[in-house]
């Protein structure tokens, strides 16, 4: 790791390069997390700059970040992020990639739980199915659909201007190439206003919509438009988990590039002013203490932001300083209770007859978003859910850590109950500006996108875009970045 005069020898590089014309790669590249963001964007570097740069990739906890698993009963289950929609193409590149294989597809019903009975009740796997819907909501539901179906359609185009090698140094560039000003409207704009003006139904929003946004943002329909169309998306399309676990993309990438895994904190950035390119010193802890390295490029793969302890950043020596990034985090707490479900608090005395395994929430008063029935991360080819009268694995989502009252209500006994408290998604609405992927000439925050739309697809395609917006800078193809009218010039390209 640090070894003895590291500014020496990374001068010594920069040198080497400026005499052959600039065009030498980079020496050093930092990553700052280990979970899809960092991992992707190791391989993604690695992919743009060739075998021969070392990246190393700084973890302060378990790769995977928040994708993770847990132990009940000795198997495992995703504690953390569950699935993906079948169009997260990057993720499903990596999963070709690395030889694994989607989980097989449990089938279970779904439903909506709005505090005394069950708003809607589905006969299969998709909770947004169209002829069970339509007698219900009417015309709301189609509008829904098309309204989703165009936003994903334009956000579609961002992996055809990733494969031109076109990136964007700022989320609000980002999505003005892909929807102008319209998309980016819709960061700023709630769910509920686009949808009302639309045509959807104030009824169908707090039945349909607002479940769907609690369950995958644990937030209300007065989040914003953008994020709220990426998760209404995920209840239409079919999802997909991992065979093993979600995790394994993760600590797949991260050994097929070869990266370099080291286990702590990092604590600091700070920059040294060279003729010429700029140096990066990464300042870093562990038990064994402190310790800092030089790098050519840096990459935060982690959110920033204030109320965290979890990203205990400083950044010295920028002129001018880089920015506090300002906004909060939606804490989610997942506990998996293995026990049996107290099927009478959902209107089912007898446990048999209860047909849900999916249960989603209304806004209120309901003290849990999600309540699902779910499988180990390994799933053979006999296995079987477990049924409702039989102690099962349960995953309940919730915005605070569960009252034993609350268990007592949700189980008629349980075994163990395990928790696991994340800083899910950003609390959208806690900030006001759009971040920006570029904070200095080769520093990058991979995690701005967050604040557009928070999934695993949506750190991929952060990762994507850093490394191509670090391989243009270094090379200096700056026609590659911030382009607009895209469309047209992806089509005359050949
Ligand atoms: C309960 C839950 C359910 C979810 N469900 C879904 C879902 O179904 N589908 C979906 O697409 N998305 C889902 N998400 C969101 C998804 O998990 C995240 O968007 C995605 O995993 C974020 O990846 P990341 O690599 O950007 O960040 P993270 O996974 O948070 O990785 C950041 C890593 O950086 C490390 N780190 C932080 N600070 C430092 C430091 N100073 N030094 C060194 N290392 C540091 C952390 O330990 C962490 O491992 C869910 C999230 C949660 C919490
Ligand atoms: C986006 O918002 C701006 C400012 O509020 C407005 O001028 C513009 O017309 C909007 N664009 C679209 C497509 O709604
Ligand atoms: C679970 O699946 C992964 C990926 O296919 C495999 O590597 C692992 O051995 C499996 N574990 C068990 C216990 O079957
Ligand atoms: C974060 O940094 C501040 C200021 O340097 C320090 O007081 C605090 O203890 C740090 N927190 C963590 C969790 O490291
Ligand atoms: C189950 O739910 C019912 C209805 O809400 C409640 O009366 C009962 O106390 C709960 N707990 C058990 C253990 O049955």
């Amino acid at each position: 790791m640090a070894q003895a005069g590291p500014l020496l020898s990374a001068l010594a590089a920069l040198l080497a390069a400026t005499a052959a014309g600039g065009d030498a790669p980079p020496g050093k590249i930092a990553v700052v997390g280990a979970g899809i963001g960092g991992s992707a964007v190791a391989h993604f570097l690695q992919q743009h700059f060739g075998p021969r740069v070392q990246i190393d990739v700084y973890e302060k906890g378990t790769v995977g970040g928040r994708l993770a698993t847990i132990s009940v009963n000795k198997q495992h289950y995703e504690s953390g992020a569950a699935s993906f929609h079948s169009l997260s193409l990057h993720m499903q590149d990596f999963v070709k990639l690395l030889g694994l294989r989607h989980r097989r597809e449990v089938v279970g019903r779904s439903a909506i739980f709005g505090g005394e009975h069950f708003v809607l009740e589905e006969t299969d796997w998709y909770l947004l199915n169209l002829l069970r819907l339509w007698w219900r909501y009417g015309i709301s539901f189609l509008r829904l659909q098309m309204w989703v179906e165009e936003v994903m359609e334009k956000f579609m185009r961002i992996y055809k201007y990733q494969a031109h090698g076109y990136a964007f140094s700022g989320v609000e560039e980002l999505l003005y190439s892909l929807g102008e000003s319209a998309f980016v409207n819709m960061t700023q704009r709630s769910v509920a206003e686009s949808l009302l003006q639309v045509g959807v139904t104030q009824r169908f929003i707090d039945d349909v919509v607002s479940a769907v946004l609690r369950a995958s943002y644990g937030q209300s329909a007065a989040m914003p438009a953008f994020a709220g169309a990426m998760a209404l998306a995920g209840a239409q399309g079919s999802l997909w988990s991992v065979e093993g676990g979600n995790k394994l993309v993760c600590s797949g990438l991260l050994k097929l590039t070869k990266a370099n895994v080291i286990h702590a904190t990092v604590t600091s950035v700070t920059l040294h002013s060279t003729e010429g390119r700029a140096l990066y010193q990464v300042g870093y802890e562990n038990e064994m203490g402190s310790g800092s390295d030089f790098y050519d490029i840096v990459v935060i793969a982690t959110p920033l932001h204030l109320d965290s302890s979890s990203s205990n950043f400083t950044f010295e020596g920028f002129n001018p300083p880089i920015a506090d990034v300002q906004g909060s985090f939606q804490p989610t707490v997942v506990s998996l209770v293995h026990g049996y479900l107290n099927s009478s608090y959902f209107g089912f005395p007898d446990p048999k007859l209860f047909p849900f395994a999916n249960i989603l929430t209304t806004d209120f008063p309901n003290f849990f978003c999600t309540l699902d029935n779910i499988c180990p991360v390994n799933i053979s080819a006999s296995f079987r859910r477990k049924q409702p009268q039989e102690a099962a694995v349960w995953r309940v989502q919730s915005p605070k850590p569960l009252f034993r009252t609350q268990l007592k209500t949700l189980f008629r006994s349980y075994y163990s109950v395990q928790t696991a408290e994340w800083q899910a998604h950003p609390l959208y609405g806690s900030r006001t500006t759009l971040p920006r992927f570029t904070l200095h000439d080769q520093l990058f925050y991979l995690n701005a996108l967050e604040w557009a739309a928070s999934s695993v697809e949506a750190m991929a395609v952060a990762a994507k875009n850093v490394a191509l917006l670090a391989y243009n800078r270094w090379y200096r193809d700056l026609d590659k970045i911030d382009q607009r009218d895209l469309m047209h010039k992806v089509k005359t390209e050949l």
